[in-house]
């Protein structure tokens, strides 16, 4: 049976966090960023916690906060958004992220996010793994060029200096890593829609999805 859950996988900067956020805001849906999960996994080990004592971290000292136009991750009343971005912790999240024991690991928090009511999910493998089951699977991507221009300006935002030659190296090679791993390897689930982004605005890719989730949801 399909369960109320729409998965969005693609590439790093295809924009699967923004659109996940736009469908839950506009719906009000609940949303599961996963890979915020990776990068909790990641900070965590990287304080000396064990494999059991990562996931009661989670499960009992973090919360999620939806602020319509971000998502932020408390722990223990500290807000440790900006730390779970770093490149340190991105680097280690993505080393981890290829160990099964904690896809294994991870795989039941994620889970844990759907009671029923309707769950945005965005990340990897939301659709060909942790919800094989979902109703609606979108796979986003856009050319690299495109997603390391986006990044560009992410971080110039954040005021970090950036070489766009080697953004696009660095993403090529994310890419290649990400889709030839053994477990969980970054590519579309067969029943899924992809939408190449890279000529498309947020708006005009939310309005795409918009007519198949009241079509599937309505
Ligand atoms: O989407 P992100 O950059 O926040 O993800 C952080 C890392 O976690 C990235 O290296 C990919 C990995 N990840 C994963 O393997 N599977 C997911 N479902 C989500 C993220």
């Amino acid at each position: 049976m399909k369960i109320n859950v729409i998965t969005i996988d693609g590439p790093s900067a295809s924009g699967k966090g923004a659109l996940a956020l736009r469908i839950a805001n506009i719906f009000g849906f609940k949303i599961l960023d996963s890979g915020a999960l990776y990068r909790l996994y990641a900070y965590f080990f990287k304080m000396n916690f064990s494999p059991d004592e990562i996931i009661s971290q989670i499960n009992m000292n973090i919360i999620f906060n939806n602020h319509k136009n971000r998502l932020s991750i408390i722990y223990k009343e500290d807000d440790i958004s900006s730390e779970l971005r770093s490149e340190s912790i991105a680097k280690l999240a993505s080393e981890l992220s290829s160990k099964k024991e904690v896809r294994d690991t991870l795989f039941n928090i994620q889970r844990n996010f759907y009671d029923g009511d309707i769950l945005v999910a965005d990340g990897r493998d939301m659709g060909t793994v942790v919800f094989k089951d979902a109703k609606l699977k979108i796979f986003l991507t856009a050319s690299p060029e495109e997603r390391a221009k986006r990044r560009y300006l992410e971080l110039q935002n954040r005021g970090q200096e950036v070489n766009m030659p080697a953004l696009i190296a660095d993403i090529k090679k994310r890419d290649f890593k990400d889709s030839s791993r053994e477990i969980s390897p970054l590519i579309p689930a067969e029943d899924s829609i992809t939408i190449d982004s890279s000529e498309m605005s947020l708006d005009e890719v939310f309005s795409f999805t918009e007519s198949m989730i009241r079509k599937e949801f309505n």
